[in-house]
């Protein structure tokens, strides 16, 4: 079985991080998944909004380290990922519970709706792991939430728990965890049955111009890519994996 599960339910995509054993950490083969979903899922008009969900208890403890390790390579799957969230046209929701980590928190800057249970914590470690932001988080999260938390999420790696997430506007709701997919998933739906064009054209005129953002997320990779390659982020995902470190411990 594939660790990201896809699952269709009345004009909804569910996109399913299944991969707990490692926390849902996203994987080479993982993004191109995801990638390939979201393509098709432009194209069916059946597909009217997409959900991410995960199982366990972590919604994704981003990038898998140890792919990090082996570097990335040539047009990189999850460049295209993040590419495909930023010019992706129809609404997309998350479902967020446990922790969300690198990639994990910054796709949620992508999502339209967000929803979280109490678990529910957003971290940023990248400067941590000898890395910079990328997915367009430099760009969207001073948007988002003013330079003074995106500098300590960034820079600090200051995690930020649900309720701290809700009031800085970057999580819709605070769910139940028993309810937490369910209610993303009727969210979803409620977007599916609105009028397709209206709800395009609005969606489209809320986010602005992709072009700015998919620029952004070049300039970070190509940054990201050069630290990737640095004796200081090396030390960091070895240090992880040899259990010598949590770049999360801070949380
Ligand atoms: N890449 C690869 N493996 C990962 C991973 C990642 N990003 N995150 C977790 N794992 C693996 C661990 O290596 C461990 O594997 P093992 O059981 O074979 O030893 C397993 O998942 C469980 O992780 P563990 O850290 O023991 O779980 P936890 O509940 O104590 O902590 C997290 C959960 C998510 C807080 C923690 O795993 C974490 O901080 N992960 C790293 C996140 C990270 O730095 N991501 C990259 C951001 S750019």
């Amino acid at each position: 079985m594939s660790d990201v599960v896809t699952e269709k339910h009345e004009g909804v995509l569910e996109l399913r991080f299944a991969r707990p054993a490692k926390k849902n950490a996203v994987t080479i083969a993982m993004y191109r998944v995801l990638v390939e979903a979201l393509a098709t899922a432009a194209k069916n008009d059946d597909i009217r909004a997409v959900v991410y969900s995960s199982e366990g208890e972590t919604f994704c403890a981003g990038n898998d380290v140890a792919d990090f390790l082996s570097g990335l390579g040539d047009d990189p799957p999850v460049l295209r990922f993040l590419e495909s969230l930023a010019t992706f046209e129809k609404p997309m929701v998350a479902a967020v519970h446990g922790p969300a980590v690198g990639i994990g928190a910054t796709m949620l800057l992508h999502c339209d709706l967000v929803y979280a249970s109490e678990t529910a914590r957003l971290v940023t470690p990248f400067v941590s792991l000898g890395l910079v932001p990328e997915a367009g988080s430099s760009l969207l999260l001073p948007q988002r939430v003013g330079h003074a938390v995106a500098a300590e999420m960034i820079l600090l790696g200051s995690p930020l728990g649900a309720v701290r997430a809700r009031e800085v506007g970057l999580v819709n709701e605070i769910v139940a965890p028993t309810d937490l997919r369910a209610h993303a998933l009727g969210k979803a739906r409620e977007l599916a049955s609105r009028p397709p064009h209206a709800l395009r054209a609005s969606r489209a005129l809320l986010r602005g111009d992709p072009g700015a953002l998919v620029e952004r997320i070049r300039l970070e990779a190509a940054e990201f890519a050069r630290c990737l390659g640095s004796e200081e982020a090396r030390e960091a995902f070895i240090a992880f994996m040899s259990k010598r470190t949590q770049p999360t411990a801070s949380a």
